[in-house]
């Protein structure tokens, strides 16, 4: 089976209504251009209703940030997902290294995140892993990726609705691209650990690369055998860049 491509754009704590206008008439007016590319967008979920409405005649998914791993009930700032289902979500990232660094999400309680998804929605999980610079100096990058990749889909049994997004964490914001050959590599051995996971279909899953790509590096990195797209931060609010991205994964 064919992968196709898919490109995410997370808007982090970014972005407003106007922002929500300009790139959904942007993704409009270039649809011919990534016509074969799945796009994503996983704005702020209070942003969701209206890129609903903006892109309701066009073909854009919608993904939340994040969702707790409780049906509902007292968790103040939460968001459930049969709200952000509501919302017009249609996936959901889930251990995001900003979540992990900074919000407590620790190996657990992703686990429970990706489970209750898988579980008790409709919803794909795009699994979020990576290294610290210091884990890939020590060359612990297998090791790192392949101990996420068990604690987080342990419990899974198929992959159908999983994609999985590797996020070099000294990559992620800083300008600092891993080379397309270092992407591919961990890239190939992470589509290895899913098939031995998963059997043939692990083969399908789609593994994105995120970490800095821009308009100047997406198509080099997407050329990359094993790389079946990008899951986009800061170039993924400027409706140039992020356009070019689109059309470089087509
Ligand atoms: O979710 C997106 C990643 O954290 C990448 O962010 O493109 O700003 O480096 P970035």
């Amino acid at each position: 089976m064919q992968r196709q491509p898919l490109v995410i754009a997370n808007w982090k704590m970014n972005g407003d209504r106007q922002l929500v206008t300009a790139m959904a008439e942007a993704l409009r007016e270039s649809a011919a251009q990534h016509a074969d590319v799945s796009v994503v967008v996983c704005p702020p979920a209070v942003l969701l209703p209206a890129w609903q409405q903006a892109a309701f005649y066009d073909n854009i998914q919608l993904g939340a940030q994040d969702a707790n791993e409780h049906v509902s009930g007292a968790h103040t700032g939460e968001h459930s997902l049969a709200l952000l289902v509501e919302s017009g979500a249609s996936m959901v990232l889930v251990g995001h290294s900003e979540r992990r660094q900074f919000y407590g999400d620790n190996a657990k309680r992703i686990a429970a995140k990706v489970n209750h998804t898988l579980n008790e929605s409709n919803l794909t999980v795009v699994l979020c892993v990576g290294e610290s610079a210091e884990e890939r100096e020590q060359q612990q990058t297998f090791d790192v990726v392949a101990a996420q990749l068990q604690e987080a889909l342990a419990d899974c049994n198929n992959c159908e609705r999983i994609v999985v997004a590797y996020e070099p964490v000294w990559a992620i914001g800083t300008g600092l691209t891993a080379s397309p050959e270092q992407a591919q590599e961990v890239h190939a051995f992470i589509r290895n650990w899913l098939q031995e996971k998963f059997g043939p279909s692990g083969a399908n899953v789609q593994v994105l690369y995120g970490g800095s790509v821009k308009a100047d590096n997406a198509e080099q990195l997407f050329a990359q055998a094993d790389i079946d797209g990008g899951l986009i931060g800061g170039a993924s609010l400027i409706e140039e860049q992020f356009v070019a991205i689109c059309n470089a994964a087509q």
